[in-house]
């Protein structure tokens, strides 16, 4: 039977203004559209073998692809721990000063991944 070894869930979304640096918001409408990346997880037995990564980099290709038909302005996740939030943050991912913790990606179009990633 096949084995689940990881998953993620993209849906579009909205954060209010408040919630980002003054940086980032510049001339952004009230709320900003955003995608979010609602689950993120790998099996227990899958982890550290590079599948987190690769899930990550196909999430943010699959978002800049709804991104340029939405309009949304960035890729967001509420990391469920001080792990999570570790793992968002060494791939590119940035604090926002909302109260629930969320962390986002301040450079949307031009983030770590190649032209060849993106096609
Ligand atoms: C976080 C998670 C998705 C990482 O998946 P993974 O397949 O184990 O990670 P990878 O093997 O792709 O690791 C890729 C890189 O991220 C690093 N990394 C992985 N987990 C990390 C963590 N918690 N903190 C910091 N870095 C981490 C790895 O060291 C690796 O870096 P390297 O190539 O320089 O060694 C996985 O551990 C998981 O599912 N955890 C439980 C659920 C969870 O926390 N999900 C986030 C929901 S918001």
């Amino acid at each position: 039977m096949d084995e689940l070894a990881g998953y993620f869930c993209l849906s579009t979304h909205s954060v209010e203004r408040l919630n980002f640096r003054a940086k980032f918001k510049r001339d952004m409408p009230n709320p900003i559209s955003t995608i979010l990346l609602g689950r993120l997880a790998v099996a227990e037995k899958y982890q550290g073998y590079g599948l987190g990564e690769s899930m990550l980099h196909e999430a943010i290709r699959k978002s800049k692809k709804i991104a340029d038909s939405l309009g949304a302005a960035t890729l967001i996740v509420h990391p469920i721990s001080e792990r999570a939030k570790l793992f968002y943050l060494k791939h590119g991912f940035s604090s926002s000063k909302s109260e629930k913790p969320m962390l986002f990606l301040s450079t949307f179009g031009v983030f770590s991944l190649t032209e060849k990633d993106l096609s």
